[in-house]
């Protein structure tokens, strides 16, 4: 199974990822390299086109990121896109120039002259512009094909394959820009729009097949989305050879352990090691407030008992990790090991000697979930919220005790539960409950009470990075309210955190 390529050259905006995605949408495989590759790298590729994204400089500023100038002799099909276009146009011999007249926002474009960019599309309409100088000369052989009031808008060379934008295709408020980014991969570049999560698996099970041949493979499972649909297309790969392990640290949500041994043992029929160390995790944080201690001892703990099982698991040599595409984009480079010590699913000890089988490394979070629907994991897997490492430790403020980890779980699959109802669970990025260690007085039913509260926290965020809080309805809040105190022994108050991050941090510890 083979793609098309389309490579997206970086030039530092947060752009590049967008247009990665929308390549993607339009099923076509994209990838993101940094404009200092060569040509001749980026020829090694095959690609069957290369984007030049936006970029945040002006191409007059010093040290302005430039490309290879080989690529337009390539015969590769070029799409510049606002930056890209500017930088294409005067690597060309056009010129760019500061006219101190600046495009920002919503623009009206015309479509002066036939071109197959904008074929079936109304000669005028709206795009979406943010620059500050602009294309005043088209390069040698190249022909303005639309404009917006005073500027150039898209040009092009079609012997030469070589086109750009001045305005951005890639978002929305371009309201028909992906029909014009589908022309070029389609039209120009010649691109099959074969990129589908089937062929994604298809692929992938291809490669796990070349890479572990007929040796075994462990995989550890967290319980999240990332390594339950690792798990699966390496399982779709490899059947048999694959054992995964699920440390059941007890720090875990409601139905978390449940979901994975019905999901693999029963649905997959894959080797589980059930590791089931509630009792230990609970013993080594024993008085333990501090929240980074916990952390630190739920870390050692856990590799403590994962390495205990893979001495049981000596014949492997292949360990899975959920490593996806943001992961390696943030990491700039191939760096590995890096990325390795930062998303070991549950934090795997580094000194294990294993090869890395890592089947999501090229997908963004949303394909990971699309993959996992594909392959038959269940919607409560596929749509799961992200959850700390260690588990519901860092959402008790203070000693965490079997009866304090109960009271917890409880109140948090009611804020989920209600959250799902009204259909706000995949809204947020994170909603769930913490419980904070000290009592505070109440009534119930004419009789004093002295028991805990209960604080729900539901922010949301697109990458974690920052988050706010999210504006839960109050009506939700009601419910969640009630039905926490009235279902959950030892709570008798429920408070609503509003801080975003910054200040706070999404979890309370
Ligand atoms: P904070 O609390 O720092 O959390 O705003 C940011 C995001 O990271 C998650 N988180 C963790 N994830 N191991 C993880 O895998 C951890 O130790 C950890 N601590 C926080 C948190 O749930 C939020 O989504």
């Amino acid at each position: 199974m083979s793609f098309d390529t389309v490579l997206v050259v970086d030039f530092g905006a947060q752009y590049a990822q967008l247009i990665a995605r929308r390549v993607r949408e339009a099923h076509v495989y994209s990838e993101i390299v940094p404009h200092t590759m060569s040509a001749a790298e980026m020829m090694a590729k095959r690609p069957a086109a290369v984007i030049l994204s936006g970029g945040p400089k002006s191409v007059h500023v010093e040290g302005a990121p430039v490309i290879d100038p080989a690529l337009y002799d390539s015969g590769t099909a070029v799409l510049g896109i606002c930056y890209g276009a500017q930088l294409l146009a005067r690597q060309l011999g056009g010129e760019v120039s500061r006219t101190g007249q600046g495009e920002y926002g919503r623009t009206a474009m015309t479509v002066t002259d036939s071109s197959v960019l904008f074929a079936d599309l109304p000669l005028t309409q709206d795009v979406w512009m943010s620059h500050f100088d602009s294309i005043s000369a088209a390069p040698p052989g190249f022909r303005v094909v639309a404009t917006t009031p005073g500027a150039a808008a898209a040009l092009e060379h079609p012997e030469r394959r070589l086109y750009g934008l001045q305005f951005h295709p890639e978002v929305a408020h371009t309201a028909r820009g992906q029909e014009i980014l589908k022309h070029f991969l389609y039209d120009v570049a010649g691109c099959r729009p074969s990129w589908t999560m089937t062929s994604v698996i298809e692929q992938q099970v291809d490669a796990i097949r070349a890479q572990v041949g007929d040796e075994k493979v462990i995989c550890g499972l967290s319980g999240g989305v990332d390594s339950a649909v690792a798990a699966a297309i390496v399982h779709k790969a490899v059947g048999d050879n694959l054992t995964c392990v699920f440390v059941d640290t007890g720090l875990m949500r409601a139905g978390e352990a449940e979901q994975v041994e019905d999901t693999f043992r029963r649905q997959f029929h894959v080797d589980l090691v059930h590791v089931k160390a509630a009792d230990r995790f609970v013993e080594a944080l024993d008085d333990v407030v501090d929240p980074e201690r916990k952390r630190k001892i739920i870390g050692e703990t856990f590799i403590r008992v994962f390495e205990e099982v893979a001495r049981d698991l000596q014949d492997a040599r292949f360990l899975v990790q959920g490593t996806l595409y943001p992961d390696i984009i943030e990491s700039g480079t191939k760096d590995a090991a890096r990325i390795k010590s930062h998303h070991n699913v549950g934090g795997l000890p580094e000194d294990m000697d294993f090869e890395l089988v890592e089947p999501l490394r090229n997908l963004f979070k949303d394909e990971v979930r699309a993959v996992g629907e594909e392959l038959g994991l269940p919607e409560e897997i596929v749509w799961r919220q992200p959850f700390p490492g260690p588990g519901l430790a860092v959402r008790i403020v203070g000693t965490v005790t079997p009866e304090r980890l109960e009271i917890l779980r409880l109140a948090d699959a009611i804020v989920l539960q209600e959250m799902r109802r009204v259909g706000l669970e995949r809204e947020v990025w994170q909603s769930f409950a913490v419980l904070i260690a000290v009592r505070t007085v109440g009534v119930m039913g004419d009789e004093r009470t002295y028991a805990y509260p209960i604080v729900i926290r539901a922010v949301t965020s697109d990458d974690a990075m920052t988050a706010d809080w999210a504006r839960v309805p109050y009506d939700v809040l009601e419910r969640m309210s009630s039905r926490i105190i009235n279902e959950v022994p030892g709570v008798n108050r429920v408070a609503f955190d509003i801080t975003s991050k910054p200040p706070g941090t999404i979890e309370w510890e």
